[in-house]
Order: C-alpha cells, then structure tokens, then sequence
C-alpha cells in the first residue's frame, strides 16, 4: 500500500477548523480577545461527540472488561511524582530562536519544513550542524537563526497563599504518572491479580513549543491512558492473543523505516512469528486499539503502526510503537504504546521509599510488575480522526454530510413536522421528540424547508431524521430518513423509540428495519 495513499483524500487541516467553528464543533479559546495559541473550547456538537468518543472507550476498556480499573486523579499533584518520573529533569524539546524577529521555534519542527525529513528525537549537536549546513532561516523573516536550546515542557505553578520554591506544582503533562502513584491503593481495592491495567482519561498540560495543526497539538488536551501490568516473566504469554492473531494491520518497523521500504500489512500472527514485535502482550494492545477506532466507523487502512528509531524512544522506554494515522498533513502519532517495563514503579519506590511490589503466588517472591504496554490515547487527536473519517463532501446532495458512527454522532435523531405551520402535525412531532430526549439527544427542527432541515442535519451528523406527515395522524407512523444512504422507512411510533436505540448501538442495520 502506498504510504501516502489516504493521506491527500481528506479536507486540510485549516479546512477543517473552519468547518468545526462553523457547526459549533471547536473554537479558538478566548476568540474574542485575538485567540491564545493552543488552547481550544470545544462547542455544542464538539462537546457531545468528545464526551460520547471518551464514554466509549471507557465501556470498552473499562466497564467491558474486568481486568481494569479505573481511576480520576488529580490535575496537580505532590511535586515529587515528577521528579521521580524524569519530567523535570528531561521532558524536554529543544528550541531556536529567530534572530531578528525573536519567533520561537520547536528545532525539529522547523527542520522537518524546511528539509521534509523526519527529524523527532535529534539531538541538540545535530540539530545545530543541519541548520548551518542546509543555512535554514526564519521562515517568516529569513533571520538568522540562534543555537539550539533544551525546554522544558511543564506548566508550573504555585500551591497555597505564598509564592516560593518550595510551593511550586506542576500541571501534569501526562496522566499516566497517577496510575503508578495509585498503584497498590487500586490493585487492594479492587482485587486484581496480574496481568491487569489501571486506566484514566482526564486533562494534561504541555507547553508546546510550536503548537500547530488545529487540536493535533494543543497545550491542554486530554488523555485516555491505560498502565497495562504483567509479570517480568511473562511478557510473552498473554492469554487474550487468539483474539487478535488474525487481525491485519499495517506494519512499519525501525528496520523498514531505516531500509526506506514502505509500511506493510500483516496479521498479528505474521508479526510474532517474525519477532518484528517482540512480545504478545505489546502485540495484542495495537491490535485492540486499532480495533477500537475500527468498531466506531474508522477506515482500517488509514492507520498503521510505526516502532520508534532508537535514538527516538522517551527517556522511559524500551521500545515504543505508534498508532499512526493518515491525516490530511502526513501520517501522524495517534497514540503512543511504550514499554515501559519497571521504569515508573522503580522510580516511585526509589523516591517514595514506599513497598509497591507485588507477592507473586506461585513463585512465593515479590515481584515488580512490568508495564509492556501502555496504550496512551490523546481524545483531541481521536476526535480529529473521526471527524476527519466522517467528512464527506457530497457533491450530489450539495452539502456535507458528517457520517459519524451513530454511537458517536452528537445528535441520534432529528424530528420534523413536514409543515411547521401546521398545528396538529407541529404537536405530534413535538409529543415524539419530548418522548425520545428522555433517552438521547434529539433536535426538533421546524425551520425551512424538510430538504433544508435534511441538509442541516447531514452536516451535525444526525443519523436519523423522523417526519410527521398528515399521513401520520391517521396510520400513526412515521417516516425515518438514513442519514448515510438516505433511504426511507415508515416506522409505527409505537416502536420508533426501541428501534432507535437498537439502530444507535448497532444491534441492527438501517436495512434490515421492516
Ligand atoms: N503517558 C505517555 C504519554 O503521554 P505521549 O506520546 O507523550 O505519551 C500520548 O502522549 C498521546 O497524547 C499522544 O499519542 C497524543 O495522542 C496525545 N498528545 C500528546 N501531546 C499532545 C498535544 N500537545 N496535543 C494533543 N494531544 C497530545
């Protein structure tokens, strides 16, 4: 498959931010004042479809399993969790500065551009002597530009009514650290027995050097991360594998990256064999996240997976590969999965003095849990490719049309009365649409024209659109409108609730509806 095959179909990224303000999917935060760089408030519609994106994929790796637990930590926390962690002493990017003009900029960002090469994870040297050599300016002013400096991503700030060293906090740059911090509180409270995971989803803050391409790089976002923990010894021996051993995704290793061969499909099977991934439990967690994008609607082939380079990996890692996804302005991380393996746990023993080992029942020894993987999900970056997947230009019904997976579209249903000067039809339209807002959300749209009021709701991604007709107060039924392929059904109102919760959680297609 050519890599950059999906990735030129979409609408760009500017397009897209332009489409999101316009439905009230996205803003600019604090617009009205000029805007602030990477911080974003999310609308009506935004909101709903973020909030259904994170409420599914908690049903799925939480609630629908039982070998994780969930947790909501806090935002600033004791100090110290990040020391042990590595973030305050190297979770960093590394800096220029324009001359002339004093634009900041994120090095690699700025050679990536200039250059078109990947340049993530280079170090200060390299990225000194690829300026020099290939005399890269400031893109705005075409000053010179400064030698390149470490920064430090965190936000800090302060606890308590005095202002010093000693009171300084940070927002947390990721949320996985309070998994490990909680770990021995979670695993006694609920019981569980290795290999089991610890999970999350909540805020974290980066000051971004450069933030850019809409919500894919934000300074606040939100995360949906998992702490999966497995014994040391038994990285290689996941009792979920038959699950995925035949699930097909695209494969892009160090080694292919390094020979410059394109990525390739394969099976999960295939990939084990050939020790191209190295372990089960790391294997099975790709597969499972790529499945999940595949379940809400995704298209399968617009992800692949990508090992980082050696000189690549975080400070924490013994190998980490992405989810990657073809989005309008290259393939990009999605989701990061590191093997951690005991580097947090290690570190929060060393710095807490606190026992967080385990007592391994067969061996009668303590063990410290391994994290193999840690499928580390960003929710603006999931929302950024369900949006992007659902777009759909529609040229012969001259608007867009927002196919959204029913589970994750804002809105499930849209009522209409066919005339809305029409009292009787306006009464029960508005009778059915008080009736199913009990259960979803639902918009009662009397204005225009129904193709107008069709076309408005293509655009929110509304599923489903039921008209009252004069038909309707005779035979009472119903006409319901597939939002996808546009064909119709005339449905009893009696039955028009239950069929639309079975339609939303896809117990049954549009087509098999009598
Ligand atoms: N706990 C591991 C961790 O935080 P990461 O690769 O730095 O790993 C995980 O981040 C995910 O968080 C990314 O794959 C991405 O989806 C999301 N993410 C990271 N930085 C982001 C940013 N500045 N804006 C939006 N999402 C971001």
């Amino acid at each position: 498959m050519a890599e950059t095959k999906n990735a030129a179909k979409s609408i760009t990224i500017e397009d897209m931010a332009v489409f999101c303000k316009k439905k009230g999917f996205v803003y600019q935060s604090g617009e009205i004042y000029g805007g602030l760089s990477g911080f974003f408030d999310y609308g009506h519609l935004g909101s709903e479809l973020k909030n259904n994106i994170k409420s599914e994929w908690w049903k799925f790796h939480v609630q629908q399993r039982d070998d994780i637990a969930g947790i909501d930590g806090s935002i600033i926390t004791h100090p110290k969790v990040w020391v042990a962690s590595g973030h305050v002493g190297c979770f960093e990017d590394i800096l220029v500065e324009c001359s002339k003009c004093k634009t900041r900029y994120r090095a690699d960002h700025l050679i990536e551009d200039a250059l078109k090469i990947a340049a993530d994870g280079l170090k200060k040297e390299d990225i000194n002597k690829l300026i020099k050599e290939n005399s890269i300016r400031c893109p705005k002013c075409k000053g010179e530009i400064s030698e390149a400096n470490q920064f430090n991503l965190m936000f800090d700030t302060n606890v308590g009514p005095i202002r010093s060293e000693t009171s300084k906090a940070y927002l947390r740059p990721e949320t996985a650290q309070l998994m490990f911090t909680n770990f021995r509180l979670v695993q006694e409270n609920a019981r569980l027995k290795l290999p089991f995971g610890i999970a999350q989803i909540g805020k974290a803050f980066r000051n971004e050097i450069s933030p850019r391409d809409f919500l894919f790089r934000c300074r606040e976002f939100e995360q949906m991360e998992i702490e999966y923990f497995v014994h040391p010894d038994k990285a290689n021996d996941c009792p979920l594998i038959k699950e995925v051993l035949t699930h097909r995704l695209n494969i892009y290793s160090a080694e292919m990256q390094q020979k410059k061969q394109p990525h390739k499909e394969m099976s999960i099977k295939e990939v084990l064999d050939k020790k191209i991934i190295k372990t089960q439990w790391h294997a099975y967690w790709l597969a499972t996240e790529h499945k999940w994008f595949i379940s809400l609607g995704a298209d399968a082939d617009k992800f692949r997976i990508r090992q980082h380079l050696p000189d690549e990996k975080s400070h924490y890692a013994a190998d980490t590969w992405d989810l990657e996804y073809a989005f309008p302005f290259g393939w990009k991380e999605l989701q990061g999965m590191a093997n951690r393996a005991d580097f947090d746990l290690k570190q929060h023993i060393l710095h807490s003095k606190k026992d967080l080992s385990l007592f391994d029942e067969e061996t009668k020894a303590k063990v410290i849990p391994h994290v193999i993987a840690e499928p580390s999900q960003g929710v603006d970056r999931a929302f950024l490719v369900f949006m992007f997947n659902s777009y759909n230009d529609d040229k012969e019904r001259g608007n867009i049309v927002l196919k959204l997976h029913p589970k994750l579209a804002p809105v499930k249903a849209g009522v209409f009365p066919l005339l809305s000067n029409k009292e009787e039809l306006v009464d029960l339209a508005e009778s059915i649409y008080l009736d199913l807002r009990k259960e979803f959300p639902v918009e009662f749209d009397t204005s225009g024209t129904v193709g107008r009021r069709y076309a408005r709701a293509d655009e929110s991604g509304i599923p489903f659109c039921i008209t009252v007709d004069f038909d309707s107060l005779k035979d009472k039924a119903v006409t319901i409108r597939n939002r996808d392929d546009m064909k119709q059904k005339r449905v009893k109102i009696s039955e028009l609730k239950e069929l639309l919760i079975k339609l939303i959680r896809g117990d049954i297609s549009f087509e098999k509806v009598k």
